[in-house]
C-alpha cells in the first residue's frame, strides 16, 4: 500500500512572518493526518516553517534546486543548501518554471539527480497542455517526461520519488481534470514505470494530482485507485483549506 502524500505548493506566496503564521494555524488541524504532509515553500521561509513545524509532522519542502554542486550560477541554491535547511522534498519541473524559467526535461533530470544524491526526496511534475491533451498527446508525453526525469536513478530511488500529475490546463484556473481523466493518465504513468523500472518498483512510486485541487474535489480524486495524493497551489495558502484537502474532506 502507498501512504498517500499531500503537499502544498506556496510558490511565491508569504512572507517568513506570514509563513509561521500559517504553519502554526496548520499545525493543530493535521494532527494526526493518514498521509504524508508537506509544504514546499520559498527559501527565505524555510527558518520560520522548520520552527514553527517543530513538533508536528509537518514536512519542508523547496520549489527548486539547482544541479551543480556549487560555484558561479548566482541566485541559485545547491541541493547540499536546501538539505542543511532541513529540506526534506523538493518540487522539481513544475509548469510554471517550465513556462516562464527556460526548464526542460534534461535539466529535470539534472535536477532530479543532485536532489537525490542529496538525500531528498523529488516530487516531480509532468502534465499535458490544453491542446496538447485535445490532439491525443498525452499519453506519450506525460510517459516522456516521466522517463527523461527518472533517468538514470536505480530501481529504489524511483520506488522513493514522487511524480506530481498536474495537467497545465488545470493549474490554477479552477478547471480540474475529472477524477477518471486523472486516474487514467496517472495509471499511464505506472505503466511507463513499469515498463522500464518493473511493476514492484511502480507499484511504490507514489504519484500525485496537482490543478485546482481543493476541499470539495479532494475525496472523489482521492478515492481513485491510482491517485496517491496532490500536489496542491491555491488551496494551500488557507490552514483550514488545506487541512480539509490533507483530510480528504472526508475520507
Ligand atoms: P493550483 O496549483 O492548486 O492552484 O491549481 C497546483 C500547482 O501548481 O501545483
Amino acid at each position: 500500500m502507498r501512504k498517500p502524500i499531500i503537499a502544498g505548493n506556496w510558490k511565491m506566496n508569504k512572507t517568513p512572518s506570514e509563513a509561521k503564521e500559517l504553519v502554526t494555524a496548520l499545525k493543530p488541524l493535521v494532527k494526526g493526518a493518514s498521509c504524508d504532509v508537506v509544504v514546499c515553500v520559498p527559501a527565505v521561509d524555510f527558518a520560520a516553517v522548520k520552527e514553527a513545524a517543530k513538533g508536528s509532522s509537518i514536512k519542508l519542502g523547496a520549489q527548486n534546486v539547482h544541479f551543480k554542486e556549487s560555484g558561479a550560477y548566482t541566485g541559485e541554491l545547491s541541493a547540499k543548501m536546501l538539505k542543511e535547511c532541513g529540506v526534506d522534498y523538493v518540487v522539481i519541473g513544475h509548469s510554471e518554471r517550465r513556462q516562464y524559467f527556460g526548464e526542460t526535461d534534461e535539466t529535470v533530470n539534472l535536477r532530479v539527480k543532485a536532489c537525490v544524491a542529496a538525500g531528498m526526496t523529488p516530487i516531480i511534475c509532468v502534465g499535458e497542455k490544453k491542446e496538447q491533451r485535445e490532439a491525443g498527446y498525452t499519453n506519450a508525453l506525460v510517459s516522456y517526461q516521466t522517463l527523461i526525469a527518472l533517468e538514470g536513478l536505480t530501481d529504489k530511488e524511483v520506488a522513493k520519488a514522487v511524480i506530481a500529475y498536474e495537467p497545465v490546463w488545470a493549474i490554477g484556473t479552477g478547471l480540474v481534470a475529472t477524477d477518471e481523466q486523472a486516474n487514467e493518465t496517472i495509471g499511464v504513468i505506472r505503466k511507463a514505470i513499469a515498463g522500464k523500472y518493473g511493476k514492484a518498483t511502480a507499484n511504490k512510486t507514489r504519484i500525485q494530482y496537482g490543478g485546482s485541487m481543493n476541499p470539495k474535489n479532494v475525496k472523489g480524486l482521492m478515492a481513485q485507485s491510482e491517485i496517491d495524493g496532490g500536489l496542491i497551489g491555491g488551496a494551500s495558502l488557507k490552514a483550514e483549506d488545506f487541512s480539509k484537502v490533507v483530510g480528504f474532506d472526508k475520507e
